[in-house]
């Protein structure tokens, strides 16, 4: 398919931020955008166009019943100028997989990366070259058709929209404090946890919000069934360095979103000889290593943030100190080590690395 480009005209181009050290998360967006309809059982209309407001019908079915799905990923500018994208083909795949999920009718994911790449040759050069910024992508789908009544929508929206970012967290990396839920799920077997569905954000809000009242950055979720076992953070796979092994929890359960940071993690670790293991883990012993001092360090880890440390767990009224605070060595190695890969600082071992022409 062809896509056809109706570029923002030169006078109508907006400004690009100046300050790239103080670029916030998720607030400006660059000039132009991707989008595709589907309607009559097909893909169709593949175009870009300036960013700009949708018109959408107030029965469209998104807006009642919530089958909308959506990704993250980013472009880097590496020390050379060029521009770079960290795993996008895994980026899709996952797109796809929440696709069917959601009952949304698949994309081809070969198509999307392309017409990535043709928004970026337009906007690429709205990637920040600031340590630590990067163009944030974000690639979503969405029910338009207007209907009221509950089944899969006859017609949707595919869109991607970019714009750079600094750090996610304000803290930037800098230990966070993180709250354990243990009332509120966020994700139950047979759900939507291993999709990124945006239902499953929204249920998150009222908890969140209520933890960030009482001063913590991010919820840590437990299973829902029981409250027992760690499963992730709101936008952040966990991992725990308990008697020096890397501990993350497994994703067999079909509730936590597998990260693709988290797989990086994972590679990386193997890679410098860190021992790392996928295991079920239970706040309790958490908890018990913390208090032993066996529990060295804990951090998570998303496109977003990369890695974030966590200097702090709050667990039924009470607060546990992770690292004295600080950020650990195992944590801090990690880092390095995925951020020097993504701004290409050093060579990519792993074939992650996409370049833009
Ligand atoms: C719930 C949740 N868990 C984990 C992650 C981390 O995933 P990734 O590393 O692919 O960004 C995200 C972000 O996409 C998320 O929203």
């Amino acid at each position: 398919m062809e896509i056809l480009k109706r570029l923002q005209l030169p006078a109508h181009l907006k400004p690009r931020p100046t300050d790239e050290a103080n670029l916030r998360f998720g607030d400006i967006y660059s000039d132009h955008m991707f989008l595709m309809d589907y309607f009559a059982g097909q893909w169709r209309n593949p175009r870009i166009e300036p960013f700009g407001p949708l018109t959408l019908s107030p029965a469209a079915m998104v807006l009642h019943y919530s089958q909308t799905i959506f990704e993250g990923l980013k472009c880097y500018r590496r020390p050379d100028g060029r521009l770079a994208l960290f795993r996008p083909r895994d980026n899709f795949a996952r797109l796809n997989r929440s696709a069917e999920r959601m009952s949304i009718p698949l994309l081809d994911e070969a198509f999307l990366l392309q017409a990535l790449k043709e928004l970026l040759k337009i906007d690429g050069q709205w990637t920040p070259s600031h340590p630590g910024s990067a163009l944030y992508i974000r690639p979503f789908v969405f029910a338009t058709e207007p209907h009221l009544g509950v089944r899969p929508s006859k017609e949707y929206l595919c869109l991607i929209i970019t714009g750079p970012v600094g750090p996610y967290y304000k803290e930037g990396f800098a230990p966070i404090k993180i709250y354990v839920e243990s009332y509120y799920s966020r994700s139950a077997p047979g759900g939507l946890g291993e999709v990124k569905a945006g239902a499953s954000y929204a249920s998150s809000l009222l908890a969140t919000e209520k933890a960030a009242q009482k001063g913590y950055t991010q919820l840590l979720w437990l299973d829902s069934v029981q409250h027992r076992y760690i499963e992730e953070v709101g936008s952040m796979n966990m991992f725990f360095v308990i008697d020096g092994k890397i501990v993350t929890s497994p994703l067999t359960s079909g509730t936590i979103l597998p990260g693709l940071t988290r797989a990086s993690v994972l590679t990386v670790a193997a890679h410098l000889g860190l021992p790392a293991e996928e295991r079920p883990l239970e706040i309790e012993e958490l908890i018990a290593a913390q208090k032993s001092g066996r529990l060295s360090e804990a951090f998570g880890s998303g496109t977003a943030a990369v890695i974030s440390p966590v200097g702090l767990l709050h667990y039924q009224e009470k607060d546990y100190v992770v690292a004295d605070g600080q950020v650990g060595r195992i944590t801090q190695t990690l880092y390095d080590e995925l951020v020097s890969i993504q701004y290409g600082f050093k060579t990519d071992p792993y074939g992650w690395v996409e370049l833009l022409d």
